[in-house]
């Protein structure tokens, strides 16, 4: 794991996430348009595909924002601690997650796994009890919390960016006036979050016509998805998400979305995780407790850990040829794990 963080981060990986931003201002495009598939009937298809992201008006997309963004995000000055940037938990070489079943910071495990942020700028409830609304709220959050960035207040970390001459030239360049402020460190890394998108799956080569880029065990796991083993009912849309909140009777204390909506059906319920790229990021759950793609369907298969007590589960009652091909189905939907670029950082310059 070292090996792979070192590597990723010295080696300097080109080929950007969108190719179309380049030139333009515009928002990138995802997905090239999508063909008339022969497979599905082409509007069910096309709903499975990524669409382009939805910036909010309140924080449209502009190419000098994300790249912005960017630069914050591996940025340890932004936590003023030589050793911890965004990318410490959420590492592009391990699907922007960590690897590790409970996030780490101050040498002690925090209670939850950091998720990946894959294709996050499709969700609309953040972190895993949904205390977020929106990727800004849930940024700020992260600057903000002890247990992950800084710690610090708004205020430090913005005179500590501020007194970097290049930064205030970036966000210059990037809001079109004058100043580095909290919002617009916030606005910048929400910005860059939206940008962080899985590459087509094989799974999306189906759709789009390629009859042979799935095995026919994966397309038999596409039915179960659908039929028998019932992950439609949570996993739906194209990013396998609907941003809801279920208790899948996972064995935990952590009272998950209960804490921010005071409901009991809430208790022990979290969000729904988007499952494309799922391959590359193990481990599982909100606590880490699933090692493998192998052992989740095991859980699913036995209706979840703990019987009762508002488990929305059932017994799948799958067989093992079935469970093989479920598995076959979830890893077709992990494209390559898309190179990213590990920007050079702002130099502080002396006056
Ligand atoms: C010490 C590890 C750590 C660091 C550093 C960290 N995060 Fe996180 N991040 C987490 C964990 C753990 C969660 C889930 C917390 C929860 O659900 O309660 C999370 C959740 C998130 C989410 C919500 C994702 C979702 O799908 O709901 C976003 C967005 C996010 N982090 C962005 C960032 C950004 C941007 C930074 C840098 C400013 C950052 N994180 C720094 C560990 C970290
Ligand atoms: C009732 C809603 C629901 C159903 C049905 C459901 N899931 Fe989930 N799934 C969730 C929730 C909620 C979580 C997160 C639970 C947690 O962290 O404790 C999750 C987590 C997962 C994860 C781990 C993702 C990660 O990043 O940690 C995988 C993989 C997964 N589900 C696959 C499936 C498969 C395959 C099926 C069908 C056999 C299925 N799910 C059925 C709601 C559901």
């Amino acid at each position: 794991m070292l090996h792979i963080s070192i590597v990723s981060f010295i080696v300097v990986l080109l080929m950007s996430l969108s190719a179309t931003a380049e030139e333009s201002d515009s928002a990138p495009q995802i997905n090239s348009p999508p063909l008339i598939s022969p497979l599905l009937p082409p509007a069910e298809a096309n709903a499975w595909l990524l669409p382009a992201v939805d910036y909010p008006a309140a924080n449209p997309y502009s190419k000098n924002k994300q790249e912005l963004g960017r630069s914050l995000f591996f940025d340890p000055r932004l936590s003023g601690n030589p050793s911890k940037t965004c990318a410490t938990c959420h590492h592009p070489g391990l699907g922007w997650a960590d690897g590790m079943a409970r996030a780490m910071a101050n040498q002690q495990g925090l209670g939850r796994h950091t998720p990946s942020l894959l294709n996050t700028a499709y969700e609309h409830a953040f972190f895993w009890d949904g205390r977020a609304a929106s990727l800004e709220d849930a940024v700020n959050q992260d600057l903000l919390s002890p247990g992950m960035l800084s710690g610090e207040t708004a205020r430090n970390i913005v005179i500590r960016i501020a007194a970097i001459s290049a930064y205030r030239q970036a966000f210059n360049e990037a809001f079109a006036s004058e100043g580095v402020s909290f919002e617009r460190i916030t606005a910048a890394l929400a910005t860059f979050v939206r940008s962080i998108i899985s590459a087509p799956s094989p799974f999306d080569h189906w759709l789009k016509g390629d009859t042979e880029a799935i095995s026919a065990s994966a397309k038999r796991g596409f039915a179960l998805f659908r039929g028998k083993a019932e992950c439609i009912r949570c996993h739906s849309g194209p990013a396998f998400t609907d941003s809801s909140f279920h208790n899948t009777g996972i064995n935990t204390v952590d009272p998950g979305h209960y804490e921010i909506s005071g409901k009991d059906e809430d208790r022990n319920a979290f969000k729904t995780p988007g499952l494309r790229d799922i391959a590359i990021t193990p481990p599982y759950m909100h606590n880490g407790s699933k090692k493998t793609l192998n052992d989740v369907i095991d859980f699913y298969n036995r209706g979840g850990d703990t019987i009762g007590s508002g488990n929305q589960l059932k017994a799948l009652h799958l067989s093992a040829e079935e469970k093989k091909d479920l598995l076959a189905f979830l890893y077709s939907l992990s494209g390559e794990n898309r190179e990213t670029l590990v920007p050079a950082l702002p130099v502080a310059l002396l006056p």
